[in-house]
């Protein structure tokens, strides 16, 4: 009776084994950014994800949010930042929504208003793996990474000199060319 229970058991966790194997193995599995979500999948992410920013008990943040900051964080983000999660009253970034999961628009609907700025220092600081979310450990300094992470907090409030910070750089105006000699040999010969 026991050893019919435990054979049982054994083959249903062969076959469940088995099965998850078949379902990456045979290609079932999404591979591409435009494919749909497989079940669970973002549940079971979000859950792992909010697990290790409990754990790591990010301290409260070292500068305060205030137009300085703001100012500063704008620099921070225009550069490193905009080019995945956009800009305030701009297009979205051509590549924004062809990353699965999507860059969150920071200047869009609510952004990331609603995650504390610890939340979001967590992830700048150490990516998020399997998406497009690059880790900026050692590429920003701790001051920047806090100055960037109050400002997304506080994206919904700027002030007319942050958004200005935020405006992308007029295209440099094109000089006319001067008529290269080959084109002055190819408009001859028209
Ligand atoms: C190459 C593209 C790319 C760049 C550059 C990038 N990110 Fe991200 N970021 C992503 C993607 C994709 C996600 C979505 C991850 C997810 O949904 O879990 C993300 C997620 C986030 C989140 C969480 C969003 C949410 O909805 O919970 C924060 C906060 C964030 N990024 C901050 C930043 C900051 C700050 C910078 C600049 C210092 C930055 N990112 C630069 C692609 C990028």
């Amino acid at each position: 009776m026991v050893k019919g229970f435990v054979a049982g058991f054994l083959v249903g966790v062969l076959l469940l084994v088995g099965g998850v194997y078949y379902y990456f193995a045979s290609g079932m599995a999404p591979a591409a950014a435009g494919d749909p979500p497989m079940p669970f999948e973002e549940k079971l992410a979000n859950k792992s994800l909010n697990a290790h920013i409990n754990k790591a008990n990010v301290p409260p943040p070292a500068i305060p949010a205030n137009e300085e900051t703001f100012v500063a964080g704008a620099k921070v983000y225009k550069e490193h930042c905009a080019g995945c999660h956009g800009l305030p009253d701009q297009p979205p970034p051509a590549i924004a929504n062809h990353m699965y999961p999507h860059a969150t628009l920071m200047f869009r609907g609510r952004g990331v208003t609603d995650d504390p700025p610890e939340e979001s220092y967590w992830k700048a600081v150490n990516g998020v793996r399997l998406t497009g979310m690059p880790s900026f450990k050692n590429v920003l300094t701790d001051t920047q990474l806090w100055q960037v992470c109050q400002l997304v907090a506080h994206a919904s409030e700027i002030s007319d000199s942050v958004k200005k910070e935020l405006t992308p750089e007029p295209a440099p105006a094109t000089q006319p060319l001067a008529p290269s000699p080959a084109r002055a040999v190819a408009s001859k010969q028209e």
